[in-house]
């Protein structure tokens, strides 16, 4: 295979500001074509990213033999039948998060992958930036000991997506904060403890905002014309899980597009050796030497472009045949997760994995 050939479905925020300019960076890429049920808005990024073909139907877009791979860059409720249909038309996809809001959803698309003998690759990006990347390092060089707590979220103080469009609208979300960038740090965390297997999940999901409501300014203006409005808001604004593993580790997230806190993202995890602790672009980590507890503070020298990463990645992938770093055991477990925490909140109990 020389040239990789793509395809992107879904014109809006995250297309235009992160696959097609990732891919562009990336050696042996051609984007060939793009889909956009809005289709003046896939004209004019077809446009501008010079991307010879444009459909309104991504039906259409799959029906190009010449196109190797796929990026799903649509609202949430598309990615399962997208994805599969992709597969099952023989591309390679990488998909927007959250894959998927059900572990059972999440398992038909792995089948699709696996019955096609694809790459299906979720875009979890977060696991490329670099404290990621040497927060990884460190655990598996065993530096953090065992970790049995890790704590993080993503939380913002007033800043709702695309709001009354397709972002705060159940049908096409799927939910609110927690689908959308709880997903973020629940993922990042739940890969750097080395994915052990959930057992249970409690969870509260509340929306405290909903007359009180900001746009936070995703998706740029400049990609919402034509966008559907339909004036709903009715998901969660602020959500939080709290998940226990076979192995005796627990997770707790946070997550938020409105309330009244500090805005930022976190990361804690405790380890018996060591502990680290990560806020937006800072790493610390807790340690000893001899008697003394000592905090170190990594050098961060290889500052890089998460996006970018992540597609040189999902182009290696391809390429090698290799499995890529989001695995199918990962990719179900977090939709798990997700749908545990959503459950306990309706039902007010913790929720066991088994249960799913
Ligand atoms: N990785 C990240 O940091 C990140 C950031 C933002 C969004 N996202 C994810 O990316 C996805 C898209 O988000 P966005 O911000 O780009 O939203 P967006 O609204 O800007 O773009 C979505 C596009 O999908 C199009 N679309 C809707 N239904 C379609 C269909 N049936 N066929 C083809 N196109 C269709 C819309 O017309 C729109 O142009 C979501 O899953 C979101 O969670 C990820």
């Amino acid at each position: 295979m020389d040239t990789i050939k793509v395809g992107i479905i879904g014109a809006g925020g995250i297309a235009q500001h992160s696959h097609i300019p990732s891919y562009k960076k990336v050696d042996g890429v051609e984007i060939v074509a793009i889909a956009d049920i809005n289709e003046a808005k896939a004209r004019g990024t077809a446009e501008k990213a010079e991307i010879p073909k444009v459909f309104k139907d991504y039906r259409d877009l799959l029906d190009i033999k010449e196109i190797d791979a796929v990026s799903i860059c649509t609202p949430n409720v598309f990615h399962k039948a997208m994805s599969i249909d992709a597969l099952n038309a023989g591309k390679h996809v990488i998909c927007e998060k959250p894959v998927a809001a059900k572990g059972s959803d999440a398992s038909e698309i792995i089948d699709a992958a696996k019955k096609n003998e694809r790459i299906f690759m979720a875009a979890q990006v977060q696991r490329f930036n670099h404290i990621s990347q040497i927060l990884k390092d460190f655990i598996v060089r065993g530096d953090l000991g065992e970790i049995y707590y890790v704590k993080g979220g993503y939380l913002r103080r007033r800043g709702i997506p695309g709001l009354g469009g397709w972002f705060t609208n159940k049908a096409l979300a799927l939910g609110g904060c927690m689908m959308d960038i709880g997903v973020h740090a629940l993922d990042r965390m739940y890969w750097l403890i080395g994915s052990p297997q959930p057992v249970a999940v409690s969870g509260m999901v509340v929306q405290k905002f909903k007359d009180n409501a900001v746009d936070g300014g995703w998706p740029p203006l400049a990609t919402r014309q034509g966008d559907l409005f339909t004036g709903v808001n009715d998901v969660d604004d602020m959500a939080t899980g709290y998940v226990k593993f076979d192995n005796g580790t627990v997770l707790f997230i946070e997550a938020s597009w409105a309330t009244n806190c500090e805005p930022y993202n976190y990361l804690e995890l405790m380890g018996t050796k060591a502990g680290a602790k990560s806020t937006g672009d800072n790493l610390k980590i807790f340690s000893e030497i001899g008697d003394n507890l000592v905090d170190i503070a990594p050098v961060i020298s290889r500052k890089n472009d998460p996006s970018v990463e992540q597609m040189k990645h999902f182009i290696e992938s391809i390429r090698t045949g290799k499995e890529p770093i989001t695995t199918p055991d990962e990719i179900i477990n977090v939709a798990k997760i997700l749908e545990g925490i959503y459950k306990s909140a309706e039902t007010g109990r913790e929720v066991l994995i088994s249960e799913l």
